[in-house]
């Protein structure tokens, strides 16, 4: 299919090391039509080369520029200006190449996504109800549940939701997308996926990267709406959900909605820290009380999962890049009876740096002493993968391209999550809730301990 892709934002970070490498490895891969172009759109006085040039300088993958040439295009445009608008829709319907697929991409923060999303409408460069032109969007969606619903209002004015691409990039990680399989295609897990038999979740996505060049945006987010609200919250929700109705998109995302409707937190376990030299960061306010680490600890309140704690902790500048999802087991009635050093077993669904599952069980270590051992069931994707393993918005793109929604978020599913997340921070303002300053992770234990008693 012919398609047009035309980025709003193109000269950002995110642009340069995930958007264009991921068109790029689509179009070699022919997964994109040769007829493919992406039009990348900037306020820069830029010719193509020029930008291409830019492109390379900042992208910490090494794009294959003299490739890219062939596909990419750059068009000077104000976000303002609604007559550039007019001008982009000119050069889009005269182009030699008849798009029989347009998506428009806004790679842009909260801040600006309102006017451009409203200029693409007014210009009629995307038309109300055209399921061949589409809209796509970065998280967060908003800064908060109010300015969340303006957007949405605004955009149902424009658009048909059939046309709305919410991104939530996690949902396009292999190992997320596998979570629905492993859960219901494994009878193992069919009575065990219960608060009978599980003791505790974690949902942990430790990064070791800072803001970058991000402090605009991140100073008004923190992590708790940077990631909390979106990435970690889709994850318990495939954790927690019931069995769909079908797979198909719409089932899938009424059931992750139910679980949001019975989602609450436990104020006293919340820890917020931010490291150390953050308030050094070029463009952050000396005394900036912005959290670049959380943890907090949540229930479900469904039937299946009631009682059970999520942990969730997601933090900056920690010693190592890991986002895991941790599902420990409850002991059973007969591990007691033994005198041994027996553990819970624990299923562990690694997203990153190595997709995988791992399981852990007790076993009786190979001799002739009576002992037992922990071992472990290992899977690694990318061991045993042919060539690199998609990256999630490589996943993304071809979803867009061929309009299928599974992996994007639905309106509700945005709503329901900003509404705890702000009830979860007007609580911990009005509690008070310290922020410790950190330099590692270990450092974060012991405060999650001596904080919260929760041994993490
Ligand atoms: C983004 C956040 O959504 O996810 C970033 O805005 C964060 O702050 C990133 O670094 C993490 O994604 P990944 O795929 O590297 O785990």
């Amino acid at each position: 299919m012919k398609t047009l892709i035309t980025i709003f934002g193109s000269t950002g970070d995110l642009t340069s090391r995930k958007l264009l490498p991921a068109i790029e490895k689509l179009l070699k891969d022919h997964l994109l039509d040769e007829d493919t172009k992406v039009i990348a759109i900037g306020r820069r006085d830029f010719q193509t080369d020029d930008y291409l040039d830019y492109i390379t300088k900042t992208a910490k993958t090494s794009l294959d520029i003299e490739y890219l040439k062939r596909h990419v295009e750059y068009f000077k445009l104000e976000v303002n200006e609604l007559s550039d608008y007019q001008n982009l829709k000119n050069y889009i319907d005269n182009h030699e190449i008849t798009f029989e697929r347009k998506i428009f991409y806004l790679a842009v923060g909260p801040d600006l996504l309102k006017e451009i999303a409203i200029n693409i409408g007014v210009s009629e460069l995307v038309t109300k109800g055209d399921l061949s032109s589409s809209i796509t969007f970065e998280k967060p969606f908003g800064q908060d549940l109010a300015s969340a619903k303006e957007i949405n209002q605004m955009l149902w004015r424009y658009y048909d939701e059939k046309q709305l691409y919410r991104i939530d990039h996690y949902l396009g990680k292999e190992m997320i997308q596998n979570i629905l399989t492993v859960r219901f295609a494994n009878k193992i897990f069919e009575n065990s996926w219960h608060n009978h038999a599980i003791k505790s979740v974690k949902i942990i996505a430790k990064e070791t990267e800072t803001i970058l060049s991000r402090a605009l945006y991140y100073d008004t987010a923190g992590a708790m709406k940077d990631m909390i609200q979106s990435h970690l919250l889709q994850m318990l929700a495939l954790i927690a959900m019931e069995v769909p109705k079908s797979y198909q998109s719409e089932d899938i995302k009424d059931e992750k909605v139910k679980v949001f409707k019975k989602l609450r937190y436990d104020i006293d376990s919340v820890v917020l820290g931010q490291y150390e030299g953050y308030l050094d960061e070029p463009h952050i306010n000396k005394d900036s009380k912005t959290e670049t680490f959380v943890f907090l600890k949540a229930f479900c309140d469904t039937p299946r999962f009631k009682g059970v704690p999520f942990y969730l902790l997601t933090g900056k500048a920690l010693e190592e890049k890991e986002s895991v999802i941790i599902i420990e087991f409850e002991e059973t009635p007969e591990q007691h009876k033994w005198d041994l050093p027996l553990k819970t077993n624990k299923l562990y669904i690694k997203i990153a740096p190595l997709d995988g599952i791992s399981l852990t069980l007790n076993s009786k270590v190979p001799g002739l002493r009576n002992a037992v051992e922990q071992v472990d069931l290992d899977y690694c994707i990318a061991c045993n993968a042919v060539g690199n393993m998609p990256e999630a918005y490589e996943k993304l793109f071809l979803d867009m391209a061929f309009g299928h929604k599974s992996l994007f978020t639905r309106w509700d599913e945005i709503e329901l999550s900003w509404k705890f997340i702000d009830e979860l921070r007007k609580e911990i303002k009005d509690s008070n809730t310290k922020l410790v300053q950190y330099k590692n992770h270990h450092d974060l234990y012991q405060t999650i301990k001596a904080l919260t008693g929760e041994d993490f």
